[in-house]
């Protein structure tokens, strides 16, 4: 069978960062059928890292086959951009909007990728260094992605030069990665299509749900006072730590569904997500907290927590696959959502305390009264994590957000009885 070369895949080890080569993947001569192949120095070296613990099984001998994304696999995906990248590179290297997926996999930059995987076509790892631009860049990064968004000529040509050689980071937004320190955060600013200023939004979200008892991604907020316009988020990234790249896993591959294409389909649900966290050996504690993330999600009418929008990393540490922290929490600014994106109990999205603990075992509670309890006090929790944080707020989203919470905590407290 005729099949275009082969994309060699690696992987940063986790014990001592070396790169090693994983495996192989290739699309055949019909550009539908993806085929990936773990090097056979890998399975023997038996290091024992599968990079995607529900779909590539560490198994020797047969190519697994890829049957989503037209042909690409579900993590290989995840190592892809979405939206934002993609314009970049089809504006970059001319690709058209039906290019295969691999054909973005390997044109997206390793530098940036999501998770411990790089890409390319030689056998042996290899992976060219780009430096991360710096945190004292932000208001020039950000003002370069506006203009970049807004299809302008170059402010800064050497900067945009930088942000259009790495796309990879997946996501709608315009975004950049920037370094300080050990510490890399992603960055992403406000865009003149925004009806509230969704940067603070989020951040102030993002610390709100921390203020609440949960994990929740490091969020810090950059603006320069009303009239330069500049309102800039940034998230801590949890694949990376230092020069070491954490494994990263997205919710979409975790349930085994395409994100984007694939909304409202049947697996895309809450239940299975906690499910399948137990199954590949995450802790109780992390099934419990998607079932809180999702009761967050609920109240603040947070209704884009879409698949990609979930994600688990490989604790090195623990020797096990654990839920990430919340990343990308921001309530829907325009209106009050009835449904969330995923399925709060099997066969239904729309918000109700019914819904929410009906099934409340697949999370790990023992029963539906221990599910009960637990929202009882997490609602106490998220209305005093609000207290916390609000001072946060300009006047406009204090007073979309008050109202939000106390619609949100009115439809979820009310007695349940079976
Ligand atoms: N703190 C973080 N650490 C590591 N990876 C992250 C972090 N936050 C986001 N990501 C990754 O980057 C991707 C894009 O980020 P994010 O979801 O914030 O962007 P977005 O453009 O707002 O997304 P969307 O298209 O869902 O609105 C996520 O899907 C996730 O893979
Ligand atoms: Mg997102």
């Amino acid at each position: 069978m005729i099949t275009s070369s082969p994309l060699y895949v690696y992987l940063q080890r986790p014990d001592t960062g070396q790169w090693v080569t994983v495996g192989r993947y290739s699309l055949d001569a019909s550009g539908q059928l993806g085929r990936f192949l773990y090097a056979p120095s890998y399975l023997e070296a038996g290091f024992g890292w599968s990079i995607d613990p529900v779909n590539l099984p560490l198994i020797a001998g047969n190519p697994i086959n890829a049957t989503r994304y037209g042909g690409l696999h579900d993590v290989l995906r995840d190592a892809c951009p979405d939206s934002w990248g993609r314009l970049l590179i089809q504006r970059e290297h001319g690709l058209g909007d039906t290019a295969h997926s691999s054909a973005y996999l390997l044109l997206a930059s390793n530098a940036d990728r999501w998770g411990a995987l790089a890409i390319g076509k030689s056998p042996k790892p290899s992976i060219a260094k780009l430096s991360t631009p710096k945190l004292a860049q932000l208001p020039e990064l950000s003002e370069e992605l506006l203009a970049m968004y807004e299809r302008r000529p170059a402010v800064n040509p050497q900067l945009r030069r930088r942000l259009m050689a790495t796309p990879s980071m997946g996501g709608a937004r315009p975004k950049v990665t920037v370094q300080d320190g050990n510490a890399y955060w992603l960055v992403k600013p406000v865009l003149p299509s925004d009806t509230v200023d969704i940067p603070l939004l989020e951040h102030v979200v993002q610390r709100w749900g921390k203020a609440a008892g949960l994990n929740f991604a490091h969020t810090e907020h950059e603006s320069a006072g009303s009239g330069s316009g500049l309102s800039v988020v940034r998230s801590l990234r949890f694949d990376r730590s230092g020069d070491q790249r954490i494994m990263a896993v997205s919710g979409a591959s975790l349930l085994q569904t395409e994100y984007p294409g694939a909304a409202g389909s049947a697996s895309w649900s809450y239940p299975v997500l906690a499910t399948v966290l137990r199954q590949i050996g995450a802790p109780l504690e992390d099934s419990i907290e998607l079932f809180s993330r999702m009761v967050f999600n609920a109240v603040i009418g947070n209704d884009d927590d879409h698949p990609r929008n979930h994600a688990i990393h490989y604790s090195h540490e623990q020797r096990r696959w654990r839920l990430t922290p919340a990343f990308d929490v921001v309530p829907n600014p325009d209106f009050t959502p009835s449904h969330l994106a995923l399925q709060v109990c099997f066969g239904d999205r729309s918000i109700s305390t019914q819904n929410i603990l009906r099934d409340a075992q697949s999370f790990g509670f023992e029963s539906q009264d221990h599910a009960k309890q637990h929202l009882e006090t997490l609602l106490n929790d998220i209305e005093a994590g609000y207290e916390v944080v609000e001072s946060m707020f300009t006047e406009g989203l204090r007073s979309l957000m008050g109202a939000r919470l106390n619609e949100g905590i009115r439809r979820l407290r009310v007695d349940y009885s079976p």
